[in-house]
């Protein structure tokens, strides 16, 4: 049976886990493979509101197994209190149903200090990413030094306190020395972390094995993607990034196992646009508009941190993003969610693309200082006053909210399999089965930019690539903008 790579395709935050719980219900095992206590997803049961940050969204469908993969991060102090957590409310977290790959790194508490010393240091002169303070970055950066410590360790927990301390220490010459921060306590560190392993010992497998051995027994495999794909450390803005891959590949390299097996990469899209941290963000609003499609924090869906709590910042949906997003990650499909937070304005805008210095460009520019300079060229479209929460068919939604849902799927280039119209499981609309039909890749919609080449004012020399045999005859003569 093959694997679905569930990816959020904008800034993190779309509605992963709830779209996750959805498809869990249908697989055999739910695996994330990157980042670590960053990530915040969320699935609400009626009045119970789950949030996760190192588990899988799985973990809260009985019978479904959960891994956590080789190349996530892991604060072990923090994966204890969301089993704790868990374990409280009744949710099964036994080994049985939960468990970490031996390869996966540690988080130390040196990592956070870090993280935080560094974010600090950086916002003196205004040049701060805005990280989550869970010490990703310094994690990260310790496992490409190969420096790191892994979950396996944890095998012999007194020998693993003992790396701990070590790795603190050697950590703390750095948050002195060039930080001028306080240090870590190495030895409570070690302490914790010791008790810590004690505890996550019966959960630790060979995670290549554990997957390969789910494909073999037939079960669907859903890899759960963490954060988003402009976040990736690789395609997304540098430096305004996370430290992990985030973009389908990262499933593969952080899990183990080979792209044969793929048969659908769903992206999941927020039906406007959100970010929280640093970073060039083209179609964010500010004032009223920004106010109203955030939210003032009393519904739990309201777009504040699920993590940090901090307020993300809101803008228009931008299809240039969905369009890189459906190349970086060879989308199949999308899961469009919060189509219900736009009811009740007047009229919606999308970003259809972007100009330059009055120049007109069609691509999302990779450069995060040139995608500063970009404005935004909106299509409006008229809004609908209907509450849609309770609506279950696609016909049945408002004729506009169709021709919303209908446009982003034409500019983004991929069917919109899945809307979202209000937080709880059942609150989707499905619009073809997923599982049965093994959709194809399309070809990009033709939205009528010209190439352009513009240059950033930070990078003169730096050019635009073309990207190869975009706009040749056969290719524009392929498109189809229908996807139904
Ligand atoms: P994730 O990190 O991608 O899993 O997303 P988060 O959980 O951080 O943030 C998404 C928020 O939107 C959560 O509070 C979800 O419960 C909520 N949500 C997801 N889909 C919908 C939807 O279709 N409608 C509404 N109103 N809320 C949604
Ligand atoms: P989920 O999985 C939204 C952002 C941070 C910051 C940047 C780097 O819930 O979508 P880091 O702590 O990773 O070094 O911070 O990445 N970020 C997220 N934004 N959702 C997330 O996860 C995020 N994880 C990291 O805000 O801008
Ligand atoms: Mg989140």
């Amino acid at each position: 049976m093959p694997a679905i790579i569930l990816v959020g395709a904008q800034w993190g935050d779309e509605g992963k886990g709830r779209v996750a719980d959805w498809l869990a219900g249908r697989v055999g095992l739910v695996a994330r493979w990157g980042g670590g206590d960053n990530a915040g997803h969320t699935v609400m049961l009626g009045a119970r509101s789950f949030k996760l940050h190192l588990i899988p969204s799985g973990i809260v469908r009985p019978g479904v197994r959960n891994l956590m993969g080789g190349g996530m991060v892991v604060n072990v102090l923090r994966l204890l209190e969301e089993i704790d957590g868990l374990a409280a409310v009744g949710v099964d977290v036994s080994p049985g149903r939960l468990a970490l790959a031996e390869t996966a790194h540690i988080v130390t508490p040196a990592h956070l200090a870090l993280d935080g010393a560094r974010e600090h240091g950086l916002a003196q002169d205004g040049q701060q990413i805005g990280t989550t303070k869970r010490g990703i970055g310094p994690a990260y950066t310790g496992k490409a030094r190969r420096s790191g410590l892994r979950a396996g360790e944890m095998r012999a927990p007194e020998a693993f306190g003992d790396a701990v301390k070590r790795a603190v220490a050697q950590d703390n010459h750095t948050l002195t020395a060039i930080y001028g921060a306080p240090p870590v306590d190495a030895d409570q560190a070690a302490a914790a972390y010791t008790e810590a392993a004690r505890r996550l010992k019966p959960y630790l497998v060979d995670a290549v094995r554990c997957i390969d051995e789910a494909f073999a027994a037939g079960e669907m495999v859903l890899c759960e993607g963490a954060q988003g794909t402009l976040l990736d450390l690789d395609h997304g803005h540098y430096p305004y990034v996370t430290s992990s891959t985030t973009t389908a590949g990262g499933a593969l390299t952080g899990l183990g196992f080979g792209p044969r097996h793929v048969s659908h990469v769903v992206g999941v899209a927020k039906a406007f646009s959100t970010r929280v941290g640093e970073g060039p963000f083209p179609t964010e609003l500010s004032g009223p508009l920004a106010d109203r499609l955030r939210g003032t924090g009393e519904n739990p869906w309201d777009e504040y941190g699920t993590t940090t709590g901090r307020p993300r910042r809101c803008g228009w949906l931008d299809a240039p993003v969905l369009q890189y997003a459906a190349r970086v990650n060879g989308l199949t499909d999308l899961a469009l969610t919060k189509l219900d937070v736009l009811s009740g304005l007047d009229a919606v805008k999308i970003a259809a693309g972007y100009t330059f210095d009055g120049a007109p460009v069609r691509d999302l520019p990779t450069d995060a200082a040139v995608l500063a300079r970009c404005a935004p060229v909106y299509e409006t479209l008229p809004g609908w006053s209907a509450d849609i929460g309770d609506v279950r068919i696609f016909e049945d939604l408002p004729r506009a909210a169709q021709d919303y849902v209908r446009r982003v799927e034409e500019l983004a280039g991929v069917p919109v399999w899945m809307i979202g119209v209000g937080p709880e499981r059942d609150q989707v609309i499905i619009r073809y089965p997923l599982l049965e039909r093994r959709t194809v890749a399309r070809d990009w919609p033709a939205v009528g930019w010209t190439w352009a080449k513009p240059t950033s004012h930070t990078t003169p020399a730096r050019r635009w690539n073309r990207c190869p045999g975009g706009s040749s005859p056969s290719r524009r003569a392929s498109r189809s903008p229908c996807l139904n």
